[in-house]
């Protein structure tokens, strides 16, 4: 009797460890990717501004990833000696992209003007949250309906079904 109650008790206590863990709900996606590029190291560690390679995200409908030139700007010289980085070599040298995996994605009806939320004062990790402690990119937040509703109620920006929505 005295072993279930505890039983019960740990499993409680795991439960609600585990969601304390994780930060924006139940919802984190992890995506394989051919380079185990990291985000912590390149934005925390070594202060990289997001922008710097996602240069159009605030110029344009769509974010963009770097090129591989932009990678070689420093791994020409800097940590050349590294498995993962001999990978990004390749790449170039073979004159291909590297074939990142998509993480993050919004249904083909909804129109995203990505460059209008970050021109409008709108921190990255509002929306993408614990990037500058991820390796490669993970999803913390689910784009739905609510959220996107939810924020401009509150600061007051359309709601019209057609703004979003082709
Ligand atoms: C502005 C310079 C800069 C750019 C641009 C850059 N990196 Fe780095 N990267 C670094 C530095 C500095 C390190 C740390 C090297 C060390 O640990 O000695 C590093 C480390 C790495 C490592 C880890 C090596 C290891 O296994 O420890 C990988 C993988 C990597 N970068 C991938 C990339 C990729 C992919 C890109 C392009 C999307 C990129 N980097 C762009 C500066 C840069
Ligand atoms: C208001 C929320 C919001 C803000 C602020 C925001 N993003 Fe995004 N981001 C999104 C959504 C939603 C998508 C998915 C869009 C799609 O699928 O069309 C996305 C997609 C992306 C992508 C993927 C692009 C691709 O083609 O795969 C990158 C990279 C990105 N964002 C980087 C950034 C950076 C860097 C900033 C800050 C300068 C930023 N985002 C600010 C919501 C946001
Ligand atoms: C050194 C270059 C570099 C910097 C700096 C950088 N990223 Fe990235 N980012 C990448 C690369 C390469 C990928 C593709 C691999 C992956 O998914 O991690 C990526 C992927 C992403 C994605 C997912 C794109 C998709 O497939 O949907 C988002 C969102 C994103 N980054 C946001 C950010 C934010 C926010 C910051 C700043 C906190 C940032 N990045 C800083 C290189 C960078
Ligand atoms: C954290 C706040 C925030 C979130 C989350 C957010 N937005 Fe926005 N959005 C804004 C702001 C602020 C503007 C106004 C920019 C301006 O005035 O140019 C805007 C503008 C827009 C516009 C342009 C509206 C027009 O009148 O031209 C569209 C479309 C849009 N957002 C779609 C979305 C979608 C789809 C989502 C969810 C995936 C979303 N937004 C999530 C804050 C947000
Ligand atoms: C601020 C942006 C925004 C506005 C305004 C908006 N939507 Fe949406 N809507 C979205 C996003 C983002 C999704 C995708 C949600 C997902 O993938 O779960 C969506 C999904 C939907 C779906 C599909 C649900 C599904 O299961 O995929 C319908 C139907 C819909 N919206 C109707 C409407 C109607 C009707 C209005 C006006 C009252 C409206 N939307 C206004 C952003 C918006």
């Amino acid at each position: 009797m005295a072993r279930r109650h505890l039983d019960t008790a740990i499993s409680l206590a795991c439960l609600a460890l585990t969601f304390f863990l994780s930060p924006g709900a139940a919802f984190a996606e992890t995506v394989p990717q051919p380079i185990a590029f990291s985000h912590k190291n390149h934005v925390t560690v070594y202060k990289m501004n997001c922008r710097f390679c996602h240069s159009s995200a605030n110029k344009s409908q769509y974010a963009n990833l770097p090129s591989v030139e932009k990678c070689m700007m420093c791994h020409r010289s800097i940590a050349t000696d590294r498995p993962e980085v001999k990978k990004i070599a390749q790449y170039w040298n073979g004159k291909k992209p590297i074939p990142w995996n998509k993480v993050i994605d919004v249904p083909n009806h909804v129109y995203f003007p990505h460059n209008k939320m970050v021109n409008a004062g709108i921190p990255c990790l509002t929306c993408h949250p614990g990037m500058d402690q991820a390796g490669t990119a993970v999803q913390n937040l689910e784009f739905g309906m609510g959220m996107c509703m939810e924020c401009h109620r509150e600061k007051k920006v359309t709601i019209d079904c057609w703004k979003c929505h082709y």
